[in-house]
């Protein structure tokens, strides 16, 4: 008996005998996908079909697209991530492409419809396709090769290299990133990532509506160093960040110096967002980057040039308002000033820093001018300046900020082109005419 021979038969039959949509990275009108059929991108990195929530109804499903290949199934997106579809004997989920070009989920034998993409069609289209393409963005393609929806428009918890986050379309602040409740459950947490709507120039990471990090707001550049994370002495991986500004949206993109690292951008469902890579000797998420890291209150900035941990400093002329509680380690009171700000007082350039939040946005003025607006107010406690000109058609964005109350989370940061030069209003420092 040749065992191997047999063997081999085996695998042949059962090749032939998968469904041969699994082996396919489209969906078509006549080949609706249930529960156990999946369409892998070509090159095999991502999948899309059917995954059961972690929790105590294994018959509950969702729609999503995961990483293929890795032993941890790790979902990207999530069609139906606030209504679950039921699996039974009696009832078969079902995501079919209509012939208006939507993706329509429904179970209950397609009674009940659950999630659709919710093109709106102009006329019927027979011929269009689903595709799930090999940067893991699932497209509905028209017949004469249109996309006419994506699923990068519309992220759930991560960001892929390749995939827009959008911070202004069409002057509206662009979509957020939402986490999950639990580790295995794909609804709606409490966390959340996105522009902030009232600047447009900053993002923050909001626990409900309480925000819990916020970066330095955009100071115009194009393209900055994200993170460096140090794989050996003499390598590292370089992520990325890109901004796009022109006339119609705003938004960021980013990439990765290795390619063939596997590499998202997603908010845990524990309200970290995290940058991970993963590693495929110990297969297992390494995390390259993570935020918040660490606050530091009124007055007081956390100085994240000192590694490897940042530590809170008060801003100059300011000292905290407990020592006692200060050496302990407890910011929380923040730092006061010395000695009371006169109108006459001038201006201290702290150059590196992120500015605080809780700016007054002035558009359309020069440096002189902001400088000059900070000055003459006797309320204006610290003024910021920089020229958002990166591909706008216009020919450049003035971005003069002041700040009239307290200076609540700031920062000193690594080098440019992230940081600002933060004018702060100093006690006893001459003006300068
Ligand atoms: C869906 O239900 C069918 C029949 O109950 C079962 O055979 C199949 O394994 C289920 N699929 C998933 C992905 O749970
Ligand atoms: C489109 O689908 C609807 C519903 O399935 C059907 O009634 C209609 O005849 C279809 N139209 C074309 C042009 O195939
Ligand atoms: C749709 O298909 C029908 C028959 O298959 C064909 O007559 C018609 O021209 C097609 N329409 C489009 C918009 O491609
Ligand atoms: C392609 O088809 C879409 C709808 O199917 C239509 O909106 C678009 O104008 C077409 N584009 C071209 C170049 O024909
Ligand atoms: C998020 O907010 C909830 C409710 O306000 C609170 O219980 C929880 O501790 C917060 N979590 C974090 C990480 O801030
Ligand atoms: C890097 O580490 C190796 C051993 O792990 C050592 O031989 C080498 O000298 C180190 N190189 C540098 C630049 O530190
Ligand atoms: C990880 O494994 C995948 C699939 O085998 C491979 O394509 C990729 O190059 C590997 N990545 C690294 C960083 O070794
Ligand atoms: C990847 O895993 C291997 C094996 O556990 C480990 O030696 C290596 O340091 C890990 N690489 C990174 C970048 O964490
Ligand atoms: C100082 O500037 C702030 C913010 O622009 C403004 O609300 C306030 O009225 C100004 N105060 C004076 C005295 O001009
Ligand atoms: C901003 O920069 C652009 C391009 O460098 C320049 O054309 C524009 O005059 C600058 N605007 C201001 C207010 O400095």
């Amino acid at each position: 008996m040749d065992w191997s021979a047999l063997n081999c038969s085996i695998a042949v039959l059962i090749i032939l005998f998968l469904p041969l949509c699994a082996s396919d990275d489209q969906l078509v009108s006549s080949n609706p996908l249930s529960p156990g059929t999946t369409i892998v991108s070509d090159g095999g990195d991502f999948a899309f079909g059917f995954f059961p929530s972690s929790g105590s109804t294994p018959s509950n499903l969702y729609l999503g697209i995961w990483y293929n290949g890795i032993s941890e199934l790790t979902v990207l997106w999530v069609a139906n991530r606030e209504t679950p579809v039921r699996n039974t004997t009696s009832s078969t989920p079902m995501l079919s492409l209509t012939n208006t070009s939507n993706l329509v989920l429904s179970d209950g034998d397609g009674s009940r419809v659950v999630w659709t993409t919710g093109v709106a069609a102009a006329s019927i289209y027979n011929s269009s396709e689903a595709v799930l393409l090999k940067t893991g963005n699932l497209i509905i393609r028209s017949s004469n090769g249109t996309t006419v929806w994506q699923s990068f428009d519309h992220p759930t918890d991560t960001f892929l290299p390749g995939m827009k986050m959008r911070i202004r379309y069409r002057t509206r602040a662009g979509g957020r990133l939402v986490s999950w409740k639990g580790s295995g459950d794909p609804s709606p947490g409490s966390f959340s990532y996105g522009c902030d709507p009232a600047t447009i120039i900053q993002m923050f990471l909001w626990n409900g509506s309480r925000p819990v990090y916020r970066t330095a707001p955009w100071t115009g550049y194009q393209v900055k160093n994200e993170y460096q994370y140090l794989m050996t002495n003499t390598s590292a991986i370089m992520i990325y960040l890109s901004v796009v500004n022109n006339d119609k949206e705003t938004y960021a993109i980013f990439s990765v110096s290795d390619a063939s690292w596997r590499t998202r951008l997603v908010l845990a469902y524990s309200g970290a967002l995290q940058f991970q890579g993963w590693n495929n000797s110990s297969s297992a998420w390494v995390v390259f980057g993570q935020w918040p890291h660490h606050g530091c209150n009124r007055y007081g900035y956390c100085d994240e040039t000192v590694l490897p941990v940042p530590t809170c400093k008060c801003l100059d002329g300011f000292e905290p308002t407990s020592t006692e509680e200060w050496n302990k380690g407890k910011f929380s009171k923040g730092c006061r000033q010395k000695e009371a700000l006169r109108c006459g007082d001038g201006f201290l350039a702290l150059p590196g820093m992120k500015p605080p939040d809780k700016f007054v946005f002035v558009g359309d003025t020069l440096l002189e001018e902001c400088a000059a607006a900070c000055r003459r107010n006797c309320s204006c406690v610290a003024y910021a300046y920089a020229n958002l000109s990166s591909g706008m058609a216009s020919g450049g964005l003035p971005r003069c900020l002041l700040w009239v109350g307290e200076l609540v989370d700031t920062g000193k940061l690594h080098a440019d082109p992230v940081s600002d030069t933060l004018y702060l209003r100093l006690a006893g420092l001459d003006a300068v005419a």
